[in-house]
């Protein structure tokens, strides 16, 4: 039977999974990730820490290598991530105030120029809102300021003219503060000229909550006249997993693909890995886990039958 990417594909939307470097060792892993999903995410390697770990020294290596295993497999590539509070280089704290907004260009301008033309899109700015709705403390919003993130654009929209341009964020799938809050800066962008493309809804929910106003959400992003996208999907649970958690899942799972479903400028959803075997959740959660479609041995849950029958 048909893959995911298939289904998504005949849908006009893309169903991808992230990955990362180590991982790409495990071949029965490989095989799964290059027959079953249509895009790819780098979990880690086009962060900052991987992309200038040293001021004004690029390293691409890695990075390179997700995207030509997604080129070789005909799987569009997104770009993750360009400015974030986190998995940045120590040298980035040391920078004087006045000029951090230079490096954050000089950051975007040298990552998004290297993958001008092989990503559709960039996360160029990440986590940026506390819960409340006020922007987040990180260096970046210190020393620069609130115009961080429209510079952020700017500058990725001149080196790579072509990606769709993207801010992403968890706990803004639904309705409430912290999307609000994203809700009213895109509006601003949209106002300003400032070029943003879309907005990333990272989605790493908890088992039996997914937001009732998830479609309602999604739609109003789109009403701005910006695309979603289902970026980063997990649905954890308690460990460990019986049949009514995985049946809460697949039901869960089918929710959040009927949401982009319904909404034309919903490009397409991401799984944050495909597999239980390399999730992060048990490592930043505790006690939690068995987030993802497939489990620990790579065989297909619950979940996954959900995600194939809704597409
Ligand atoms: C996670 C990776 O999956 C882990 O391997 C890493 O140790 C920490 O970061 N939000 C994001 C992602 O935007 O970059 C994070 O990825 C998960 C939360």
């Amino acid at each position: 039977s048909a893959t995911l990417g298939q289904h998504a594909a005949a849908r006009g939307k893309y169903f991808g999974s992230a990955t990362d470097n180590p991982e790409l060792t495990d071949a029965p892993y490989v095989s799964i990730l290059s027959s079953e999903f249509n895009q790819i995410t780098p979990g880690n390697t086009m962060k900052w820490q991987f992309t200038e770990p040293q001021q004004g020294q690029f390293s691409y290596g890695q990075a390179d290598t997700v995207v030509s295993l997604a080129r070789s497999n005909n799987q569009s590539v997104r770009g993750h991530t360009l400015v974030w509070h986190s998995q940045y280089p120590g040298w980035v704290d040391s920078v004087p105030a006045s000029q951090l907004l230079g490096v954050m260009r000089n950051h975007v301008t040298n990552v998004a120029g290297h993958f001008q033309g092989q990503v559709i899109h960039w996360d160029v700015v990440n986590e940026a809102f506390e819960e409340n709705g006020t922007r987040r403390q990180s260096v970046f919003q210190r020393n620069i300021g609130d115009s961080y993130i429209a510079e952020a654009f700017r500058a990725a929209r001149a080196a790579d003219p072509t990606a769709k341009l993207y801010y992403n964020d968890y706990n803004i799938e639904g309705i409430g503060a912290k999307s609000d809050a994203v809700y009213a800066m895109v509006q601003q962008f949209k106002a300003q000229g400032v070029p943003i493309d879309g907005v990333g809804m990272q989605a790493h929910l908890i088992l039996g909550q997914v937001p009732s106003s998830m479609q309602q959400n999604i739609q109003r992003f789109a009403a701005l006249g910006v695309d979603v996208a289902i970026t980063e999907l997990d649905i954890r649970m308690n460990l460990p997993r019986d049949t009514t958690k995985d049946t809460q899942q697949a039901n869960d799972y089918r929710a959040v693909v009927n949401a982009c479903l319904a909404v034309t400028r919903c490009v397409g959803i991401t799984v944050w890995d495909y597999t239980d075997k390399y999730s992060w959740i048990p490592s930043v959660f505790p006690g939690q886990g068995a987030a993802l479609p497939y489990d620990e041995n790579l065989n297909k849950k619950p979940a996954y039958t959900a995600i194939h029958d809704a597409l």
